[in-house]
């Protein structure tokens, strides 16, 4: 049986010479056992008819958002909520733009903010058009929200005589990536049960009352990583240090200040977690005492005397009955030496190692990660890279490969 049997999907058209394409797609779906309901943008209805698309479609077609007759029958808060799916194909780079900003100014861009339905964008435009960093930069926005998803544009001649990007895929294409997505939907949940234990941000280890040692991590690395579990329906703690961001919603969520708190609280719910994954940059070291009053600079040097943190994950990978335990390493040379050499050490499933440089690693939204894990009895190392993208992008893709790789584990 087709994974679309019965789902509920609105088909966005907006106005482009692509527009006739998306007849042949909606006929494609119908063939599937979908519902679709097609809402055409003002545009869209100079390029095709929305009798065209009623008559294959089965259902009148929507193009207004004051349309009392309309609304008496099912609402657009009502269609909003009906949707299991919104495909806008053709998306034009206006219609993009509106959405990217959160305009709900005809029925369409009303759907997309009123509905809780994943997103699956099919751009079509002009080459140049596409490349326009204001549109460019309208899909980086739509590409960080969780709910998005892009399928095209492809490459090759325009309609307008251009050639590059800005083709809207083939209805075939189009196809495929609403079943994936649906796909992707239905393993959604397959952490449905299991609790994934974070740790995010750096440590703060107090040297007075007004000093401290501290490092550059942001936590935003951490923070995707929890939203990413919690979209694949797990129940997901995350201890965190002090960070400017807002904690996932979901999210059981403990702030911590040092390194001995985070041990502390990883120890208080680290019996029941079933996946650990430590992205905290957790503080080596701390002062042996916090000195009770402001240090005066009464002197031309000053030594303070560090003593060594526990080591969370080490204790962690070293319990008898150890959650699956993922460390990061975050080096600025011989990433992958040093790397293996902690996965080694500390006992662990997987390592995830980062670069240090101006664009990855501690604080900014982008990463690259490449992932070292252990095969063949423990005695060969495997390792895949993901490449630079968002660190939600690349909190989506860990998370998948986590399931992919101890799904065993996580089974029994
Ligand atoms: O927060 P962001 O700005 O997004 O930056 C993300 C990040 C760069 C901090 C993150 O991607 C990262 O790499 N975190 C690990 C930093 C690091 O290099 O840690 P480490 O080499 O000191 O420790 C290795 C592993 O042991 C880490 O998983 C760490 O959480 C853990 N550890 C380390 C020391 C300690 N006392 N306890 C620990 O649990």
């Amino acid at each position: 049986m087709s994974v679309l049997k019965n789902k509920n999907i609105i088909l966005g058209v907006c106005g482009g010479i692509a527009a006739y394409k998306s007849a042949e797609l909606v006929r494609l779906l119908i063939k599937q056992g979908a519902q679709v309901q097609v809402v055409m943008t003002n545009s869209a209805t100079e390029y095709v008819t929305p009798l065209t698309f009623q008559a294959l479609s089965g259902k009148e077609v929507r193009t207004a958002l004051f349309d009392l007759g309309a609304e008496a029958g099912m609402g657009h808060i009502e269609l909003a909520r009906w949707a299991d799916l919104i495909l806008i194909a053709p998306a034009t780079a206006n219609t993009m733009a509106k959405i990217a900003l959160g305009m709900a100014d005809d029925l369409l861009t009303t759907l997309c903010l009123a509905s809780n339905a994943p997103l699956l964008i099919a751009p079509a435009m002009n080459q140049q058009m596409w490349r326009n960093e204001a549109t460019q930069s309208n899909v980086e926005i739509l590409k960080q929200r969780n709910s998005v998803s892009f399928c095209g544009p492809a490459e090759g001649i325009q309609a307008c005589g251009d050639s590059g990007p800005g083709r809207m895929e083939e209805p075939d294409g189009l196809l495929k990536s609403v079943i994936d997505e649906f796909d992707v939907q239905a393993e959604k949940k397959c952490l449905k049960g299991k609790k994934v234990l974070i740790t995010a941000g750096p440590t703060i280890e107090d040297i007075d009352p007004v000093r401290y040692m501290s490092n550059r991590s942001s936590g935003k690395m951490g923070y995707a990583i929890a939203q990413a579990a919690l979209n694949l329906g797990a129940d997901v703690f995350l201890i965190s240090g002090p960070t400017a961001l807002e904690a996932p919603e979901g999210a059981k969520v403990f702030m911590v200040r040092s390194a001995r708190q985070m041990y502390d609280a990883v120890f208080e719910v680290i019996d029941s977690i079933d996946i650990f994954i430590a992205t905290a940059a957790v503080a080596d070291y701390r002062p042996v005492e916090k000195v009770g009053q402001k240090i005066k600079k009464n002197t031309d040097k000053l030594n303070i005397e560090l003593v060594k943190n526990p080591d969370i994950l080490t204790a962690v990978a070293a319990l008898p009955q150890k959650p699956i335990s993922i460390g990061f390493a975050a080096e600025t040379n011989d990433v992958e030496s040093y790397a293996k050499s902690k996965l080694e050490r500390k006992n662990l499933d997987m390592i995830v190692a980062n670069k240090v440089s101006e664009t990855e690693g501690f604080e900014g939204d982008n990463n690259a990660l490449q992932l070292l894990w252990r095969v063949q009895n423990n005695k060969e190392i495997s390792s895949k890279k993901l490449p630079y993208a968002t660190k939600k992008e690349l909190a989506k893709q860990l998370m998948n490969e986590i399931v992919l790789l101890f799904i065993k584990e996580l089974k029994s």
